[in-house]
């Protein structure tokens, strides 16, 4: 299990003002909404502090909600709380999750954000998608939004400091990315995320946590997601654009 639950308590400098509201977040997905019945079963398995969740709760659909950090499944309780949105909202890895759902269940599977890299190498990817793949009903889709690793790769080991001030909740911050990028694509790599608030007084606080991750070429995503019954739709994967989405089908 990766961190996040230091994250989790500071997590909204680490997303961006789209992704913030949860109507304008669940509207990015229109495109593979639109597929759907307005109270049609969906499950987000990374849902953060459940921006996602919450909005496709918005527009009818019964909404699960999972994560492996105990306070990102807090988090997105009290938000669904906060906009008086019905989200069952439950802790579980992704390994986990044919342990608290049957299969055949969801019309439409959310892992998205930049969480799948998480899984621990190319045989905890392939469990994970397993579990997304079981979980959905015969002609369910699975919709996933990744970082662009070959491009993440090719830059190498790095720190990125954000530009200019995040502020959230009348709060500025600086957000750091330290980016270990190690020799080989298979071994573990890591993501070090710093934000540093600086309060009125000009002190400043800083939470921080060292993720590990694994990479993947979007290729080997492709041939991972056959493997477990799924058949990919024409993907946004572009070698020069940061993040991609691919949506795959149960066949
Ligand atoms: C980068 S965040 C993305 C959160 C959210 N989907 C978003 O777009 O803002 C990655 C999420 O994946 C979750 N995660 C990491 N490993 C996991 C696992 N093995 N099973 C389920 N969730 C996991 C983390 O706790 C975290 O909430």
């Amino acid at each position: 299990m990766t961190g996040y639950n230091a994250l989790a308590e500071v997590y909204e400098w680490l997303i961006s003002d789209a992704k913030l509201a949860p109507a304008e977040f669940a509207a990015s997905f229109d495109d593979v909404l639109n597929l759907l019945p307005s109270n049609a079963h969906v499950l987000d398995c990374s849902c953060g502090t459940g921006q996602l969740a919450v909005g496709l709760a918005g527009r009818g659909m019964q909404v699960v909600a999972t994560d492996a950090s105990e306070t990102m499944v807090r988090r997105t309780a009290e938000l669904s709380e906060e906009f008086g949105a019905s989200v069952r909202a439950v802790r579980a890895n992704w390994e986990e999750l044919p342990d608290h759902f049957q299969d055949n269940t969801f019309d439409m599977v959310f892992c998205v954000g930049n969480s799948l890299h998480h899984a621990v190498g190319a045989r905890g990817r392939v469990a994970a998608l397993e579990s997304m793949s079981r979980l959905l009903r015969p002609g369910g889709r699975l919709v996933l939004t990744s970082r662009t690793w070959e491009l993440v790769r090719a830059r190498g080991s790095r720190l990125d400091i954000s530009g200019r001030l995040v502020r959230r909740n009348g709060r500025d911050a600086i957000v750091v990315y330290r980016w270990e990028i190690a020799p080989h694509w298979e071994e573990e790599h890591h993501i070090e995320i710093a934000i540093a608030q600086v309060d009125t007084t000009g002190l400043v606080h800083v939470r921080s946590e060292l993720l590990s991750c694994w990479p993947y070429r979007y290729e080997e995503l492709e041939v991972e997601l056959h493997r477990v019954g799924l058949q990919t739709e024409p993907s946004t994967f572009d070698l020069e654009a940061e993040n991609y989405m691919v949506v795959a089908s149960k066949v």
